[in-house]
């Protein structure tokens, strides 16, 4: 299997459900965490943890005794985060038929050092066109968010500027 891809399955339990043998959809997001942190971690070789979920989506319910299988696969990394995305299978083991996708999102894990700072990760080998094609999207989301958190910064630069200048005059006597 890929070093870069981590595949886990569990049967649910009676404890993951509602009353009506529904999954709780925050036990299914915690096994995507997981999965992601096992993947995201043996790429880096060091901690990591999760910064950020995109595109979080419920496609089919869960339900008790379905058999379901998180596939966790790094498929964009920047300096020191990685994208991960996680798909959920689910199936029902008592009745024929392949197993179907429940469950998609994109997790951005960052690699810590000994310090907790972030750390640089290696490259990504990409063999395949969809490998480069996932890459490029990966690479899209990742441009998008760091447009977004400079424009905020922008923002409160200013928030901050408009702030003091209508302090000045109180702060300062000298200053009209
Ligand atoms: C994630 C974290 C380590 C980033 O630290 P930081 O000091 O902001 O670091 P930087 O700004 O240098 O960002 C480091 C990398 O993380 C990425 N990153 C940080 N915040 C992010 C976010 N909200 N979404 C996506 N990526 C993010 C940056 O894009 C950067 O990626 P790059 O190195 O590949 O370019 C820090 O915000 C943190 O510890 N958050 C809490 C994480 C946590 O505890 N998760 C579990 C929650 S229960």
């Amino acid at each position: 299997m890929a070093q870069n891809r981590i595949v886990i399955s569990q049967v649910m339990m009676p404890s993951q459900t509602n009353p009506n043998g529904n999954v709780h959809g925050g036990e299914i997001m915690k096994m995507m965490d997981s999965t992601a942190y096992a993947a995201a971690r043996r790429y880096a070789r060091s901690n990591v943890v999760t910064a950020r979920v995109d595109e979080l989506e419920f496609h089919l319910p869960i339900l008790i005794g379905d058999l379901v299988t998180c596939t966790a696969e790094i498929v964009f990394v920047g300096h020191s985060s990685m994208e991960v995305a996680v798909n959920v299978d689910v199936e029902d083991l008592d009745q024929e038929g392949k197993p179907q996708r429940a469950l998609t999102a994109y997790f951005t894990m960052v690699a810590l050092d000994r310090n907790s700072r972030p750390k640089p990760v290696p490259p990504l080998i990409l063999d395949t066109e969809e490998a480069k094609r996932a890459f490029e999207e990966g690479r899209e989301r990742y441009e998008a968010h760091k447009e977004r958190k400079r424009v905020q910064r922008e923002k409160e630069k200013a928030r901050l500027a408009a702030k003091n200048s209508l302090r000045e005059p109180e702060d300062n006597p000298h200053k009209k």
